[in-house]
């Protein structure tokens, strides 16, 4: 969790907070302490190795990712301080019907969530149930998907698909950070609120990606695939696969002057700037 402080002069001072979420006192204090305008959320319980820790540890992860969230999230709307959630676009999966795989139509913020086939994904549907249920006006909720960094991160997406031994081909709706963490800001110091989609326009399947990683940065790199119904054999936990729509974001965008990157394109920045890092 980090807090921006109040803004000095030309710059914002921003502080790292040191409040577990569970333990709401301490949040509290901490926030009378700095006296932040805004705090940004990525805190939250993900498991380790995987997400499939949090189906045996379902008190802990709810602790957190439930009661935890939006324990802070009320106390900083009874403080009047705007919170930036840092949430999962993970609550969808492709289905038979409307939002079948690669027909392109997105799962809007207003579609009620469809999957649940593992407890993490559960738990953050929860949050925003509540969150939009009780109409809290001070959050902003970012769903984001398979975050994708610049520098090959443990937790970036794209470190994940080029270390395991295989990997499925399948559309979707990413996160690229480099594009999307300074529009996040920009809405947060806009003091937008709500529900929001939050990634690169448009579907990206796991071979465009390895494709365009091979091309660019290692020309060497091969890998293998399987069908989801091999994956889901060696996982507890079910994944999600959608594509989620851009219209709501593009309009917010809009309002505060800051553009959105296809994924596509997103992608490529990605691997460009990776290769010039070697
Ligand atoms: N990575 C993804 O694929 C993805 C996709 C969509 C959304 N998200 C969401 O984005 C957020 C960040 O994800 P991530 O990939 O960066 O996860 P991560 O690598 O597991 O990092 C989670 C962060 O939350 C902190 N944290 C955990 N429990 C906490 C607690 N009780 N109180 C305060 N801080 C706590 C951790 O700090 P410590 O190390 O000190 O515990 C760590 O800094 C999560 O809420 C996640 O659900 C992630």
């Amino acid at each position: 969790m980090e807090m921006l402080g109040k803004e000095g002069g030309s710059g914002v001072t921003v502080v790292a907070a040191s409040s577990r979420l569970e333990n709401s006192q301490d949040v509290a204090a901490e926030l009378d302490e700095i006296k932040p305008t805004h705090v940004l959320n990525a805190a939250g319980l993900t498991g380790r190795p995987n997400v499939d820790w949090c189906e045996s540890h379902k008190e802990e992860t709810t602790r957190v990712n439930v009661i935890g969230t939006l324990s802070l999230i009320d106390l900083c709307a009874q403080r009047n301080i705007h919170v930036t959630n840092f949430a999962t676009g993970c609550i969808y999966h492709y289905d038979d019907d409307t939002h079948a795989e690669g027909n392109g139509v997105g799962f809007t913020e207003d579609d009620p969530p469809n999957f649940d086939g593992s407890f993490y994904s559960q738990t953050k549907a929860i949050v925003e149930k509540v969150i939009v249920a009780t109409g809290y006006s001070n959050v902003l909720q970012l769903r984001l998907r398979m975050p994708i960094s610049d520098d090959l991160h443990h937790r970036s997406l794209v470190t994940k698909i080029t270390k395991y031994e295989k990997v499925v081909n399948i559309p979707n709706s990413m996160t690229v950070l480099h594009d999307m963490l300074p529009v996040a800001v920009a809405l947060g110091r806009a003091n937008m609120s709500g529900v929001y989609n939050f990634t690169n326009p448009g579907a990206i399947s796991h071979n465009e990606i390895l494709g365009m990683y091979r091309d660019v940065v290692n020309p060497s790199f091969t890998w293998k695939n399987f069908t989801l119904e091999e994956h889901d054999k060696v996982v507890v936990a079910k994944r999600s696969n959608n594509e989620l729509d851009s219209s709501k974001l593009k309009s917010a965008c809009a309002e505060v002057g800051v553009e959105l990157v296809e994924i596509h394109d997103a992608m490529r920045g990605v691997f460009v700037r990776m290769a010039e890092a070697q």
